[in-house]
């Protein structure tokens, strides 16, 4: 039997909101950020009784290094508290944590504690979350194709054999399949560079809630809209 296919097996999304959450509740961005934050560890349940076995979150973009050094420094000590305080959750939860992004250029002490607990997890088998962090579609993409250009000038690969599976080889994760389905919360609808290479045949999903305020019933609902999708692929209806 294979897998329904009005499942989605990897859910990716873009969780926009943040600022505005906290402006609405006159609090402050780094407010938003925390109360974004936990959210995505209560999701956790949610995509597991939904049987999704791969949730891609991007938390930071390579661009978001434009925003105040404060907001930034909010954002890589949240990340690093969150990262120590959910592990044991993850441990509990039989989740593998992994990351996708140019994470070297992250502050040591999220860096730190990203590779802790990417080691700590990675035999767990309940479930994948993935977390793009300093991550950038264009940048991807461009590692890739540095990678590749080396690959071939150390004599390891011949350019004749560059097609999309070699391609897809230097991606910062090759294990991850493309998503599915992915989602923006906050009423955007854009991109914002994340997963160009990924998100090809993607079916989008774009919601007015504010990140801080998605739950579980809100990605039900985003997941039961992908059922009703039909997915072509540039090919014939069924
Ligand atoms: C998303 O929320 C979190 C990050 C990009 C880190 P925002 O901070 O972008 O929230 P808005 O878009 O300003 O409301
Ligand atoms: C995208 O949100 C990045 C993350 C959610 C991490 P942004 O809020 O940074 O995107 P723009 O600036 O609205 O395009
Ligand atoms: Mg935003």
């Amino acid at each position: 039997m294979g897998r329904d296919e009005k499942m989605p097996r990897h859910v990716a999304i873009i969780m926009d909101g943040n600022g505005r959450w906290a402006e609405r509740h006159g609090l402050k961005r780094v407010d938003g950020h925390r109360r974004g934050a936990g959210r995505v560890f209560e999701l956790m349940e949610t995509v597991a009784e939904l049987g999704i076995e791969y949730l891609t979150l991007y938390a930071f973009s390579t661009e978001n290094w434009k925003r105040s050094p404060l907001e930034v420094q909010a954002l890589m000590e949240l990340l690093e508290e969150s990262l120590n305080a959910k592990l044991p959750l993850m441990m509990e939860k039989n989740v593998r944590l992994k990351t996708i992004g140019r994470t070297e250029d992250l502050w040591p002490g999220v860096r730190a504690a990203l590779l802790k607990a990417v080691k700590v997890t990675a035999d767990n088998t309940g479930g994948t979350l993935v977390l793009a962090l300093n991550y950038g579609g264009r940048a991807e993409i461009v590692d890739a194709a540095g990678r590749i250009a080396r690959a071939v000038a150390r004599g390891e690969l011949k350019p004749e054999s560059i097609d999309e599976p070699c391609f897809r080889r230097f991606l910062y994760d090759p294990e991850l399949p493309d998503p599915d389905l992915m989602i923006r919360t906050s009423g955007e609808l854009r991109l914002s560079n994340f997963l160009l290479w990924q998100l090809s045949y993607a079916e989008l999903y774009a919601t007015d809630i504010l990140w801080p305020d998605f739950d579980g019933t809100a990605l039900k609902e985003a997941v039961a809209a992908f059922g009703r999708r039909e997915r072509r692929f540039g090919g014939r209806k069924k």
